[in-house]
């Protein structure tokens, strides 16, 4: 692993934002934003940027979602704390959604930028997400909200990120995302309000 430099001085919160592929994280961190003022960072954001520079380590990259897969740990780690670094000034608080989709990952993230305060996890069944994904698909033009490579992104999931969950189960505050978005946010909001 190359050399992430030492940890961070980070003052403010930092949240862990999880749950499988379409359960709403995204949508939910886009709320808290408003209402508290969290710098939102997510690694599909970030790594979607890559993607759309078209450099090499952008194609494969691209290759990797595609198949609904996980880039390498060193790639995302890095592209996360480099943008939390760059934001660590004004932030009131962090969201990194979609981080850590390993316990390797989670481990790393801890000892190599900085400590998490708590985790929110989003739940939902593999169903509900693979119809909201493929809604979203209609019209998001991602490469990966399509049938198969949605099916992959499940499986992947299931079998490497709810580990994570199990692992740090003591921090984590599920809510379920079945319900509409504004009903799911009172449950978020309830939960930040206990945390400020
Ligand atoms: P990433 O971009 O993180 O995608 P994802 O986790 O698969 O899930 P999404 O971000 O697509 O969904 P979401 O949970 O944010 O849901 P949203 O709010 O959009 O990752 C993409 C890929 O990048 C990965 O597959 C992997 O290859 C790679 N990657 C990313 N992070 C990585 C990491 N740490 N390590 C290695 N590789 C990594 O909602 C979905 C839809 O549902 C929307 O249309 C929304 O409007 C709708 N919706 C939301 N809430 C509700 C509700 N309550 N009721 C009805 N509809 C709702």
């Amino acid at each position: 692993m190359a050399d992430l430099g030492g940890p961070l001085d980070i003052k403010a919160p930092v949240i862990w934002v999880l749950g499988g592929p379409g359960s709403g994280k995204g949508t939910q961190c886009a709320k808290i934003v408003e209402k508290y003022g969290y710098v939102h960072i997510s690694s599909g954001d970030l790594l979607r940027e890559e993607v759309a520079k078209a450099s090499v380590l952008g194609q494969q990259l691209s290759e990797i979602m595609r198949k609904g897969e996980l880039v390498p740990l060193e790639t995302v780690l890095q592209l996360l704390k480099n943008t939390i670094k760059n934001k660590s000034t004004s932030a009131k608080g962090f969201l990194i959604d979609g981080y850590p989709r390993t316990v390797d990952q989670g481990e790393k993230f801890t000892s190599l930028v900085c400590p998490v305060k708590a985790i929110l996890f989003f739940d939902l069944s593999d169903d509900l997400m693979a119809a909201r994904l493929l809604e979203r698909g209609k019209s998001s033009g991602r490469a990966d909200d399509n049938e198969e490579t949605i099916r992959k992104r499940l499986k992947t999931f299931r079998n490497e990120s709810m580990p994570v969950v199990d692992k740090y189960r003591d921090m984590v505050h599920t809510i379920s995302s079945t319900d509409p978005v504004d009903v799911v946010f009172e449950k978020v909001a309830a939960f930040m309000d206990k945390l400020q």
